[in-house]
Parts: C-alpha cells; sequence; structure tokens
C-alpha cells in the first residue's frame, strides 16, 4: 500500500491492513504512551526543525490565519517539543490536551480520546531518507499538521463532535461514510477568504508540496462544501487530491455537521445506491467550481 507524499496515512486513523511500524508494546490499553524522549537523536531534532523552517516558510498566502496565528504555539523549533508544553498551552486556550502514542491506533480509540478532547499524537520522526515521503502519520505531520488548528474554540469543538460521531458511526457501521468527512476536511480542507483559498488540512499544512499545488494549481476541482456531496466522495491516497471540498467559515462547518447523522447516512447510502459514488476528480453536471484566481 503506497502513502502519499504528506506524511498522512492511507488510512487517516485505524491500522489499515499493514503491520503498524509502531512499538505498541509500550502503549496503555487506550493506546497512548508516555512521549519517549530518551529515544531522539540529534539528527531527529534536526530533522524536525528542517522540517518545520521549510514548512514555516510556505505558509503565507497558502495557509488560513487562523493556522499562521496559532503554529508558534507549538514551540520553538530548536528541538522537538515536549507533549506536555504544549498541552498546557492548549488546556488554557481551548481545553485540549496532546497524548503521545506508537502510531497509527484503530478507530474506536481515535475517536474515544477526541471525544474526550485528548488529540493523539505519533511520538516517533521520520528518518532523514523519508524526509520527503513517510508512509505513516509521525510526529512532524500530527503536530504541525494538527495541533495549531486546535488552539481555535470553533475547530477544536469540530474535532470534539467528530469524536462523538465516530463513536456513533461505529454502531452504525457508517465509519466509511465519516472518514470521508475528517479526510476531506481535517486532512485536506480549504478554506474561502476575502484573500482567496487557503488550506486549513492538516495533510495540506504538512506537505512540502500540496500546500502549494492545492491552493494555487489549475488542476484539482475545488468543490463548495455539501456534506452529502461529501460523503458520497471517493479520495485518493497515493498522490495529491483531484478534489478539495472548500468551507466558508470553521463554524459553517461545525453547523453543517451538527445535525444527528442517522438520516444522513441513510440519506448517502440511498444516493449512493441510486447513483453510484462520486470520484475523486469528478464534476457533477451543475455544480459550480472555485477557481484559483
Ligand atoms: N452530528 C454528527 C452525528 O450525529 C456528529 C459529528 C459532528 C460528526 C461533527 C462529525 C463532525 O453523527
Ligand atoms: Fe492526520
Amino acid at each position: 500500500m503506497k502513502g502519499v507524499n504528506v506524511g498522512v496515512a492511507p488510512v487517516t486513523y485505524g491500522t489499515g491492513d499493514r503491520a503498524p511500524r509502531g512499538e505498541y508494546g509500550r502503549a496503555r490499553s487506550d493506546y497512548t504512551c508516555a512521549q519517549d524522549f530518551a529515544q531522539y537523536t540529534e539528527a531527529d531534532h534536526a530533522t524536525y526543525r528542517r522540517l518545520y523552517e521549510r514548512q514555516l516558510q510556505q505558509l503565507p498566502g497558502l495557509a488560513c490565519d487562523e493556522f499562521i496565528s496559532a503554529v508558534h504555539k507549538l514551540g520553538a523549533p530548536e528541538q522537538i517539543p515536549r507533549f506536555d508544553d504544549i498541552s498546557e498551552r492548549l488546556m488554557k486556550a481551548t481545553g485540549w490536551q496532546i497524548v503521545g502514542v506508537p502510531g497509527l491506533i484503530p478507530e474506536e480509540a481515535f475517536f474515544s480520546l477526541l471525544a474526550e478532547q485528548r488529540f493523539p499524537v505519533t511520538d516517533w520522526i521520520r528518518k532523514p531518507e523519508e524526509f520527503d515521503y513517510v508512509v505513516e502519520p509521525d510526529i512532524f505531520h500530527d503536530l504541525f499538521g494538527h495541533v495549531p488548528l486546535l488552539f481555535n474554540p470553533v475547530f477544536a469543538d469540530y474535532m470534539q463532535a467528530y469524536g462523538a460521531g465516530g463513536m456513533k458511526a461505529s454502531r452504525l457501521d457508517a465509519c466509511e461514510l465519516l472518514a470521508r468527512l475528517y479526510w476531506y476536511t481535517v486532512e485536506f480542507g480549504l478554506i474561502h477568504t476575502p484573500q482567496g483559498l487557503r488550506a486549513y488540512g492538516a495533510g495540506i499544512l504538512s506537505s512540502a508540496g500540496e500546500l502549494r499545488y492545492s491552493v494555487t494549481s489549475p488542476e484539482p476541482k475545488r468543490v463548495g462544501f455539501d456534506l452529502q456531496r461529501l460523503m458520497r466522495s471517493r479520495y485518493r491516497i497515493d498522490t495529491f487530491q483531484a478534489s478539495y471540498f472548500v468551507i466558508d467559515s470553521f463554524q459553517q462547518l461545525f453547523d453543517a455537521t451538527a445535525p444527528d447523522f442517522t438520516a444522513v447516512y441513510r440519506e448517502v447510502r440511498e444516493s449512493i445506491l441510486a447513483e453510484g459514488e462520486i470520484d475523486a476528480g469528478q464534476v457533477l453536471p451543475g455544480e459550480r467550481l472555485y477557481s484559483t484566481v
């Protein structure tokens, strides 16, 4: 199974069909573990710093303001940050904490951590030869990509609601539909601002190549956020996305996903049966796309 160029796993969470590379023996029953700070070598700290600096200088004009204004809350990149330091700041801002995990975890465990306002962060970092390409999320993707927006109250509430919604989706056998929502928002979401399109998805923000591509390339399709349309849409895991969904605000995203999904899942299943799934890159008749200019 091939991963993406962004440090995002083929399966966003969940162990997938391949043995994950982390050491799970040290994890507690909820899959969290202490951040193994002693494991980091000087080379690991240098990898983090180089990744951070490369991404930071790309943010202006491409990342959303909420991300840019919060990214420094990760702390100076001279060293890999300590999870406890970030948690202290995050707790004050939005009530969230970050917790270490050895790598990908099963989706039920992932959902309940989010519902408890605990964001799981992989504690190991990619090797230098994986600088541009790593098949599983590592600490750089998880911290740099995901944590800054957890300082935003509305986005943080969305993540918590997603976790609670995931537990419900497990009972309704709807995890595959719900995972599409995570993929197209939390990982690969774009937001429309008065200054133009900007990225807020972690998979884009932690990617050296996809950040600019997602916001400026004329190639991919950029569709306005529509929950049912999104849940009918397949996604690509082995290359840059062919389609992105665009929100107007985090409040819009929160409000659109607040209703009970029980009926939504039923309706989406019915429309998939009637009209099929929508391929990545496919545009429906009459659908308006966002342009990059
Ligand atoms: N409203 C959703 C439900 O009832 C929960 C949810 C919220 C899911 C936000 C995802 C994001 O299932
Ligand atoms: Fe991620």
